[in-house]
């Protein structure tokens, strides 16, 4: 199977590469409007590559087979795609102009499956005007650890095609779970929320950050709190999963915390940054209210 993957941040990086470590994938094309940014993406898992070798964790030759598998270009280099997995901007305008650019210009194979990894968009909406349908096949960050998968029929998407996807996940080692399109579909519905309430909590005064994070950690058994999990995601992400909630329900239950929209208007995006509700500064992780 020969794979695209539209979108070189963090979530298309960490596609392509569950996508190169799967036995059944010969080649992932993995692609972004300048060179350079696919290629930044490559190095990225180069990297962790690297990290996991030095740790022992894997062997050399099966890194240098997995980085090997990888080509990195624009678009245009995907035409044999046997499917094309788009992880770019939560932009609804740039998804679809980018699979319209894709059906018309470069995919040659009629065949080709057309995925979105979009985190609450409607799968129907990205699909409108295509001849081809659409079909959301959402991953979660870390993708190459996580092991959930969303497959989301829009209402033009074939059962064949749900059915050929939840296959492709279950070959790369996940678990996929057939979701009804609706605004944030499960993950994001419940946990974006979550995240944004732990925001109002914070803003609030009801506790620290570091407090909010370590109740929500042993209260719960999270892996991370909500504040260090929103700098993870990214909170121009978390944000703009709220507004497609509210947006799409018109119910205030979902309305944004003003102080996530202050932060992201203050470009204090978390991790990608280096500051959100934590310093990330000279590879630390200060908590902003300690400092
Ligand atoms: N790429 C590849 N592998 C990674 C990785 C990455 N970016 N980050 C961590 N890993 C691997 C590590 O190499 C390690 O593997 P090993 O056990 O074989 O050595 C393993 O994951 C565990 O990592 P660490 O030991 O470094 O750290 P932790 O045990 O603290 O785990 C974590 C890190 C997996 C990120 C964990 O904290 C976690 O599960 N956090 C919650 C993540 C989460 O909720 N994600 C969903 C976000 S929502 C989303 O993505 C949807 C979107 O639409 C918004």
């Amino acid at each position: 199977m020969k794979v695209g993957i539209i979108g070189a941040g963090t979530m298309g990086s960490g596609i392509a590469q569950t996508f190169a470590q799967c036995d059944a994938v010969e080649t992932v094309y993995l692609c972004d409007i300048k060179q350079e940014f696919a290629d930044g993406g490559k190095a990225k898992i180069q990297k962790g590559l690297d990290k996991r070798v030095a740790k022992g964790k894997m062997d050399q030759a099966a890194a240098d087979k997995l980085i090997g598998k990888i080509q990195t270009g624009l678009n245009g280099i995907c035409t044999d795609a046997d499917l094309i997995v788009e992880a770019a901007l939560e932009v609804m305008d740039i998804k679809k102009a980018c699979f319209k650019d894709l059906q018309d210009n470069i995919v040659k194979n009629p065949d080709c499956i057309f995925a979105s990894n979009t985190s609450s968009l409607s799968i129907t909406e990205i699909g409108a005007g295509l001849a081809k349908p659409i079909i959301g096949m959402h991953f979660f960050n870390p993708a190459p650890v996580m092991k959930l998968v969303e497959v989301i029929a829009g209402i033009n998407t074939p059962a064949e095609t749900v059915e050929k996807v939840k296959d492709i996940a279950v070959q790369l080692g996940k678990t996929p779970v057939q979701v009804n399109e609706a605004a944030g579909f499960v993950v994001n519905r419940i946990l974006v929320p979550m995240i944004n309430e732990g925001i109002f909590v914070y803003s609030e005064g009801i506790a620290d950050i570091e407090g909010i994070d370590t109740a929500m950690k042993l209260g719960c058994n999270h892996p991370m709190g909500p504040l260090e999990l929103g700098d993870y995601i990214g909170l121009d992400i978390v944000l703009a999963i709220m507004d497609v909630l509210y947006k799409e329900t018109g119910d205030s239950k979902y309305r944004a915390c003003p102080l996530l929209r202050k932060m992201v208007r203050g470009k204090k995006l978390g991790c990608k940054t280096g500051i959100g509700f934590y310093d990330y500064s000279n590879g630390g992780k200060v908590p902003v209210d300690k400092k």
